[in-house]
């Protein structure tokens, strides 16, 4: 089974980018297939893999929602938990090295334990079959505290460059304790660096207590390809932000040549 690395931080530091560059990372270094798991309900993961230009998506949370208000009968002679299983496999889109999963909403008002304990089945054998698997949470972590995503072997809290983000870092770092996570590292990236980092921020990571695991440079291609509608995952090979990302993934992954 390939390492999952669940990606979380406040909004708008950059979860998604991240999440994007480590599964090019993955695609880069031939860790395919790669699953990438879009797990924050505002989901923009398909958009920074390229993804959603060219398929239209059902979420996990669709097909979920489809099953348990359904009033089709069973093919005959199967089992409703493998025709379950087979509709959630609906949900994941297939492209030649990259698979996505997006889970969309979680589930409204409604008995749905049914539903949440075989997905929470699905999802904990789905990665097995990927050399890695890359989550891109919210920063309420719901997925993961909900266990409809599976224990991770690695999390990624981004931050901005700023003390606010720093404080947000924490905050999630102390969420993933409360809900007793079963986390392997838990590391910190601090994104949209200007400059040299300062020694004065450092500090103030330091006393975070969670480790500081990279940091990504501040990339106006990165803000211009968002405005122009490029995925991330397009990123030029040679631009410092994919540079910060790989020393990451290396450190996490193993050095792959990339
Ligand atoms: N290193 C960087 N340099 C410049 N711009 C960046 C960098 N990283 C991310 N951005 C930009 O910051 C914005 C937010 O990034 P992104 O969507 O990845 O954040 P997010 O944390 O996933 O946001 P949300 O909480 O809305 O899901 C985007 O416009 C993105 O292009
Ligand atoms: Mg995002």
């Amino acid at each position: 089974m390939g390492t999952i690395i669940a990606v979380a931080g406040k909004g708008g530091t950059g979860k998604t980018t991240v999440a994007a560059l480590l599964i090019r990372y993955c695609r880069d270094a031939g860790m395919v297939p790669v699953l990438a798991v879009d797990a924050d309900p505002d989901a923009n993961l398909p958009e920074a893999l390229g993804i959603a230009a060219t398929t239209s998506i059902s979420t996990v949370g669709d097909v979920c929602e489809a099953f348990a208000h359904s009033k089709e009968t069973l093919p005959q002679g199967m089992p409703k938990e493998a025709f379950f299983e087979l509709s959630l496999h609906q949900a994941l889109v297939e492209t030649e090295n990259i698979d996505l999963l997006v889970m969309g909403r979680p589930e409204g008002a409604g008995c749905y334990c049914y539903i949440n304990n075989v997905l929470r089945k699905y999802l904990d054998v789905l990665p097995n079959s990927y050399c890695a698997t890359v989550i891109d949470n919210e920063a309420g972590l719901e997925h993961l505290s909900r266990r409809t995503t599976r224990n991770t072997d690695n999390l990624l809290i981004v931050s901005d460059y700023s003390l606010n983000g720093l404080r947000a870092a924490v905050r999630i770092r102390q969420l993933a304790n409360e809900l007793r996570l079963d986390i392997g590292c838990v590391g910190l990236v601090v994104n949209k660096v200007t400059g040299t980092i300062s020694d004065t921020f450092l500090h103030e990571v330091k006393k975070t207590g969670v480790p500081l695991c990279g940091v990504i440079p501040f990339d106006p291609l990165l803000q211009e390809q968002d405005v122009h509608g490029t995925p991330v995952i397009a990123l030029p090979h040679n631009t410092p932000s994919y540079g910060a990302v790989c020393k990451i993934a290396r450190k996490l992954l193993g050095d792959r040549n990339v």
